[in-house]
C-alpha cells in the first residue's frame, strides 16, 4: 500500500528498491497522487535516505529514460552541473569556453528551484530561444556545433522532471539523497564521460553548511563509480551572490559582458574560470596551467563569445530582442561605509517577489525584471550613493532593502 510506504519513510526505515520504484512509477503513471508524493519527499527530506536507497532512487529515475550514446562524439566529454546558487549563470559563460575549445557540450539544464534560477528560465528570456529540442536535434547540434544547451528532453531521467517541479513548491528541494538522485539520474543519463559537479554552500543556496556539501560531494562520486563515471566535485561559496546580476535577462547579458571580456575580476568570472578550466583538464588530461591558458585565450581571441552567438543562433534566439523592464528604481545606500557582506537568500527572494523566479508550478516567470547590483564586498559607499538598480513591472515593498547589505 502506497500509504505503509509513507509510514516507512516516516519512521525513518530503509526502503526497498521495489518500494521506491512502485511508489515513483506509481506518480509517472498517476496511480500516486501530488499529495502522497510530497508526503514521501518531505519524510525523505526529514529523516534522509542510506546510501543504498539514494543509489536506488537514482536508478529508478536513470530507468524513466534513456540513456544517451554520445560515443560519436570526438574526445572526452564532460557534463557539468551547478546545485544552483542566486545569480548562477555559470552555464551561460563555461559552456561556450569549453565547446570553443574543443570540449564538446551536450548541456541538458533545468527551471528555478526554489529562490535559485534556472538556466533554462535564462535561456528562454531570449526571444525565439528554443529549450525544446528533440534528442535528434540535440545530436545533431552537437555534432555540428560542438555546443547545445537545452531543456531536459522528454526522455531523459522523465522521473526527475516531474518530481523537479513538485519538490520546488513543497519545501522539499534541501535533502542531499533527492539532489544526489536528481543530478546523478540526469548526468548518467545525458552520456557524457566524466561529470563536474559544483555544489554551492550558503545561504542562498540548496544547502546551507558544509557538512551537507561534503556528503552530497561524497554521494555523487560513489553513484558515479556505480556507472563507471569520473565525478570531480568543487564546493563554492553563496552567502553573497554571483556577479551583480539576479534575474533572467539581465544575467544573459551579464554572461555576454563576461564571454567579450569587458568583465574580469569579480566572483563569478573567478569561479567560471575555475569551472571551465577543470573541464578542459578532464577532457583533455593536461595540465592545470595549460587549461587556464586556453581558458583565458579564448575569452580573448572573442572564441568563446562567437560560440556563444553560435549556440544562440542555432538555437533560434534573438540576441537584439532580448530586454529589461524599462521601469527601474535606484537603490541609494542609507549611511557610509564598507560592504561587509550582500545576502544572497533575501535578493533570491526579493527576485521572486519582482517575477524572476516561480512560487507555483504554474507561474510565468517575468524575464525583465531583477536587480542589478552597483556594488561588490569590499566596495566603500557614502550615503546616498547607489548600490543597486531594481527593474520591475510591479514593484514590491522595498522597506527592508537596506538589511541585504552590511555595511560598516
Ligand atoms: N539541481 C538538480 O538538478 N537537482 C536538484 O535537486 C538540485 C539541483
Amino acid at each position: 500500500m502506497i500509504v505503509d510506504i509513507i509510514n516507512k519513510k516516516r519512521l525513518g526505515e530503509e526502503l526497498s528498491f521495489h518500494e521506491l520504484d512502485l511508489f515513483f512509477n506509481g506518480y509517472l503513471e498517476g496511480k500516486v497522487k501530488d499529495y502522497q508524493m510530497s508526503s514521501l519527499l518531505m519524510a525523505i527530506c526529514i529523516q534522509g535516505m542510506s546510501e543504498e536507497e539514494v543509489f536506488s532512487l537514482t536508478k529508478v529515475f536513470i530507468d524513466s529514460g534513456d540513456v544517451l550514446d554520445l560515443s560519436f562524439l570526438p574526445g572526452v566529454t564532460v557534463d557539468k552541473h551547478s546545485t544552483g546558487g542566486i545569480g548562477d549563470k555559470t552555464t551561460l559563460i563555461i559552456a561556450p569556453i569549453v565547446a570553443s575549445l574543443g570540449v564538446p557540450v551536450m548541456k541538458m539544464s533545468g527551471r528555478g528551484l526554489g529562490y535559485t534560477g534556472g538556466t533554462i528560465d535564462k535561456l528562454e528570456s531570449i526571444p525565439g530561444f528554443r529549450i525544446d529540442l528533440s534528442e535528434e536535434e540535440v545530436m545533431e547540434q552537437v555534432k555540428n556545433i560542438g555546443i547545445v544547451i537545452t531543456g531536459q528532453t522528454a526522455n531523459l531521467a522523465p522521473m526527475d522532471k516531474v518530481i523537479y517541479a513538485l519538490r520546488d513548491v513543497t519545501g522539499t528541494v534541501s535533502s542531499v539523497p533527492l539532489i544526489a538522485a536528481s543530478i546523478m539520474s540526469k548526468k548518467i543519463a545525458g552520456g557524457a564521460d566524466k561529470i563536474l559537479i559544483d555544489i554551492k554552500v550558503g545561504n542562498g543556496a540548496l544547502l546551507q553548511t558544509m557538512e551537507e556539501a561534503e556528503a552530497l560531494s561524497d554521494l555523487v562520486i560513489k553513484i558515479g563509480k556505480i556507472y563507471q563515471k569520473e565525478v570531480r566535485t568543487m564546493i563554492s561559496d553563496m552567502n553573497v551572490p554571483l556577479g551583480f546580476c539576479i534575474g533572467n535577462s539581465l544575467e544573459v547579458m551579464e554572461a555576454i559582458r563576461i564571454l567579450k571580456g569587458e568583465e574580469k575580476d569579480n566572483n563569478l568570472t573567478k569561479l567560471c574560470f575555475d569551472l571551465a578550466t577543470q573541464m578542459v583538464c578532464m577532457s583533455k588530461n593536461i595540465l592545470v596551467q595549460d587549461a587556464q591558458d586556453m581558458v583565458m585565450d579564448s575569452i580573448l581571441s572573442g572564441a568563446a563569445y562567437q560560440k556563444f552567438l553560435e549556440l544562440v543562433h542555432s538555437q533560434h534566439g534573438n540576441l537584439e530582442k532580448i530586454s529589461v523592464s524599462k521601469k527601474c528604481k535606484t537603490m541609494k545606500s542609507t549611511k557610509s561605509g564598507t560592504i561587509v557582506s550582500i545576502s544572497a537568500i533575501e535578493l533570491g527572494k526579493l527576485s521572486v517577489l519582482l517575477g524572476a523566479g516561480r512560487t507555483t508550478k504554474e507561474d510565468k516567470i517575468d524575464y525583465g525584471v531583477g536587480i542589478e547590483l552597483l556594488v561588490q564586498v569590499g566596495s566603500k559607499v557614502k550615503k546616498g550613493e547607489p548600490i543597486a538598480k531594481i527593474y520591475y513591472t510591479k514593484l514590491p515593498n522595498l522597506q527592508n532593502f537596506e538589511d541585504i547589505f552590511l555595511i560598516k
